[in-house]
Formats: structure tokens, sequence, C-alpha cells
């Protein structure tokens, strides 16, 4: 058993998954998401433990580390069942609170059963963390999967400093008083000393539900972005709750964009798409809050109405897999992948389909080639708790070209102000983006939008974004 330490990251994945190769062999591979790519840059500079899953049933490898995150990072698995991964991770946190959190996008499942699995998995990977957390150790907890954790650790170990951090929408009050473990969850998140969210408007929600349902006393004090936070006074301890809105290591994108071997293989994926006057690109995982149909949709009706022409105009859309066993992840695969037959089928010319689909996860070095290559990205999620592909994708290209589309309902919407803002629920005004970013490109105008755009996520990266939640939860300096 390794030395405990005084900074321990609980999250429901470890930043590596186990998987198993066709002839037997067993390796780590990066695991998928904004929550591993935005906290691993942010540890760096610490020692530290991160607690999580290893992605496949009854793994327990004893404690190891990873490139990924660093030697001084001790990684230390919670085994799951595969009993346990149906209720928890696909019952309760993915097909129960993640439709929640996002405005009911898909229906929620509210399963006893599953909410009983969810809670002892919670307590392991409590007891996980208070077991690798040395006296007085900063621990922090990430994300919907684990929102019962705070109060758990609590209990057992006064002496530490939690903080917690959601990475998703915390949804309207209306919405989140469905859940039958309602309170449950409230209290859970008030055993941290401060819950961040990436919205003042998830913060104020949870302050107006922790008065409503846990009796707790809360001050009325404007929530600002990164700095003012609100007070909850519950059983003689206070929690802070806060607006922290996550980035990326942008300064890592933009020596990638800039190194003249992605150029070059950007060239190279401009040329084997076939030259196309106009590349537009989507990147997510692949997931009903995405709105990858949105897109898919807007733009057949562009090539329907004439607007843009298949014949020079070509859209990537590369899709992680993802939650491959929940029902309404089948759904939507089906969905988007039938229209992008659809569309394939009246618009593609013989050799040149008009949609490129890949349904994988692709290497960094690849994924910064498509975003210099493309001269618009796509982002339209119905809800989204900030979307990092947009930071991603502006940070990526150094000289101010380009264009982005992005949903209002993004976390990363109240930050890129200066982007194409769509309602992914008005198709025609999705499609007029789409149409006006395409006309516009080059223009005076889509090139001051750009430069404000990188110029806000240089400034507020990733680091900044942990630098800025520590500092609040008064965690000590790496
Ligand atoms: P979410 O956390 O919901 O998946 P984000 O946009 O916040 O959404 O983060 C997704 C992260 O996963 C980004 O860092 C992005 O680069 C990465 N990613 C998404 N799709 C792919 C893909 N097909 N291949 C490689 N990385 C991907
Ligand atoms: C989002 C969630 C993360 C999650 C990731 C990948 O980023 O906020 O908590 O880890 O998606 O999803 P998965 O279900 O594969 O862990």
């Amino acid at each position: 058993m390794p030395e405990p330490v005084d900074f321990v990251v609980v999250a429901n994945r470890l930043p590596v998954d186990l998987v198993t190769d066709p002839d037997g062999g067993q390796r780590w591979q990066a695991s998928p998401g904004g929550l591993v790519s935005a906290v691993a840059p942010a540890l760096a500079g610490r020692r530290a433990a991160w607690v999580g899953w290893p992605g496949v049933p009854d793994a327990e490898p004893e404690p190891f580390t990873d490139d990924t995150v660093g030697d001084d990072v001790t990684l230390t698995a919670v085994a799951l069942t595969a009993d346990e991964i149906a209720a928890h991770y696909e019952g309760a946190a993915n097909a129960t609170l993640w439709p929640l959190y996002h405005d009911l996008v898909a229906t929620p499942v509210y399963d006893r059963d599953w909410w009983e699995t969810h809670r002892a998995v919670n307590r392991r990977f409590a007891d996980a963390a208070a077991t690798v957390a040395a006296e007085g150790a900063t621990v922090w907890v990430q994300d919907y999967q684990l929102q019962l954790v705070p109060r758990m650790l609590r209990e057992q170990r006064p002496d530490l400093r939690i903080g917690f951090f959601l990475h998703i929408p915390f949804p309207p009050v209306e919405l989140f008083r469905q859940l039958p473990w309602r309170r449950e969850v409230v209290d859970g998140l008030l055993g941290a000393d401060l819950v961040g969210f990436h919205t003042p408007g998830g913060a104020a929600n949870f302050r107006w539900l922790a008065e409503r349902l846990c009796g707790a006393e809360v001050d009325d004090a404007p929530i600002a972005l990164r700095s003012a936070t609100g007070e909850v006074h519950l059983d003689g301890r206070t929690t802070h709750v806060g607006a922290f809105p996550i980035s990326i290591d942008s300064a890592a994108f933009a020596r990638r964009g800039a190194d003249p071997a992605t150029a070059e293989r950007a060239h190279a994926l401009r040329r084997e798409l076939g030259d196309p006057t106009t590349l537009l690109l989507g990147v997510d995982r692949l997931d009903y809050t995405k709105g990858i149909e949105v897109r898919l949709d807007a733009l057949g009706e562009l090539f329907d109405a004439g607007r843009l022409d298949p014949a020079d105009t070509v859209f990537v859309q590369v899709a992680t897999p993802s939650r491959e066993r929940v029902d309404a992840y089948r759904r939507t695969r089906d969905r988007v992948e039938r229209t992008v037959g659809r569309i394939n089928g009246d618009h593609a010319g013989i050799g040149r389909p008009a949609i490129h689909y890949v349904h994988r996860s692709l290497p960094p070095d690849e994924l910064a080639a498509l975003y210099l290559a493309a001269d618009v990205a796509l982002v339209t999620p119905l809800r989204d708790g900030m979307n990092l592909v947009a930071k991603e994708y502006v940070a990526t290209r150094t000289d101010d070209s380009g264009d982005l589309v992005l949903s209002e309902f993004t976390g990363a919407a109240e930050e890129l102000t200066a982007a194409r803002l769509v309602n992914p629920h008005d198709l025609d005004g999705v499609a007029a983006a789409i149409a006006d970013a395409v006309a516009g490109l080059g223009s005076e105008g889509s090139r001051r939008r750009m430069a404000e755009l990188s110029a806000q996520v240089a400034e507020h990266d990733v680091a900044a974004w942990a630098e800025a939640f520590l500092a609040a939860l008064g965690a000590p300096p790496a």
C-alpha cells in the first residue's frame, strides 16, 4: 500500500481504461471525455493519488502510474462487478442522473435497486479515498457519479478538506425536484467545503435547494464567475458554492496547432477528403445531448436547398463510442448512422461522400490536424456542461482563421460569446448560422471574432480553472 498523500482526486473513472486487445494482451489507454482531458493537466506538479474505476468489470490492479498523468500521480483502482456497473454506472449515473441533469433530453429512469447499488458504490469510493488521504489532505471529488461521496468521506474523515466539482450542468430546480433521492444528493454534496459548478446559475440553483430540501441557512450574495462564492450553513459547518468554468491546456493546443507537422497532416487530410472548398467538423462522444443529429439535419437541408454544394463541401463527424449498453445511446447511434446514410445517399458523388463519419477515438495529433484542417467547427449540443471541443478548436487555430458555430445551451457559450451562437432547437437558425459561417470565411468579421475567442481561451486555461477552484477551497498550492 503506497504512502498516504496530501492531494487526492476521486473520479468515477481513472484517467486510463484497461483494454484487452484481440490477441488477449492488456494495456492502459486514455479514458474518454472532458473530465479526464481537464483534470489530468490540472494535476501537473503535484504528488497525488487518483482514485477511480478502471473501466472494465472486476479489474483490481495494484496501485500504478501512467504517462497520461505522470509518475507523481498514483492511480488507485476501485473494482466494480458487472452488476455494479449495470446498476451504478449504466443505471443510476447514466440513465437517471445524466438525462435529468441535461434537461430531460432523454427520459430519466428512477429505479430503487439501481440507487441502492449507486449508494454502496459511492461508499466504496469514499472508503478508498479515506485510505489514501494523509491527515489534513485535500480531496477533490469529481462529477455526478459521486455526489454522495463528500458526506460519506466527511463522516469518517472530518480532518480532510473536501472539494467537489460538477462537470455537467446542474439542472433547474423544477427538474431536480423529480429525483426521488433529491435530499440525499444535496446533503451528500454538502459534506464538501466547496461545491463548484460551471455557471453561477447552477450554483444558485444548488444553494436554493440546500435551503428548501435540507433546511440549511444560505446567504443571497451574488455568485460571480471564478471569485465570489455563496454560503450554505448546515449543522455548524459552512459549504461554499461557486462557479468555475472548466477549460483546456490552451498553450498545449496552440503549440500543437503551430507545429509544422500538424499543418502538414492537416493538408494531407484535406487532400484525402478530395480537396473540398469547405471542410466542416464535428467531434463528440456519441451522446444524445451533443446534438449530432441537429447539425446533420441542418446540413441535409442546406444540401437539399442548394445553399451548400456537396461537390465542394465536406462534413467530417468524429464520434467516440460511449455508454453503448445504455438504450438511449444505442438508439442515438442508430439514428445518427441512418441520417448519415440518408444524406450521403441523397448527395454523395461516387467516391466522394458528403459526410465522413468516424465512430472511434482519434489520437491527439490526428485530432489537432483535423481542428487545423476544418474551416468551421459545428458544436450544437442540446445541453452541455461546458464543451471542451469548442475551446480546443479555437485554441488550435493560431492564425484567427475558421469559424465556430456554438449552441447557446453549452457552458462554453457563456464565455465564447464571439462564436456564432445558435439555438439547437431552431433548425432554420442552425442552418442559417452554418451557411453564414461558410460564406463569411476569411472576412474581417470572422477573423476578429476568432481572435477574440482565442484570447478568451488562452487567458482562461485549465490551470487557471484548477487554481481558482483550489484557492477558493483553501488548498495549499502545488
Ligand atoms: P464530454 O466531456 O461530454 O465528452 P467535452 O467536449 O467537454 O465533452 O470533452 C470531450 C473531450 O474528449 C475533449 O477533450 C475531446 O478532444 C475528446 N474527444 C471527443 N471526441 C473524441 C474523439 N473522437 N477522439 C479523440 N478525442 C475525442
Ligand atoms: C463526461 C462526464 C465524465 C465522464 C465522461 C466520459 O465528460 O462529465 O464524468 O467520465 O463524460 O463518459 P464515461 O461514461 O465514458 O465515463
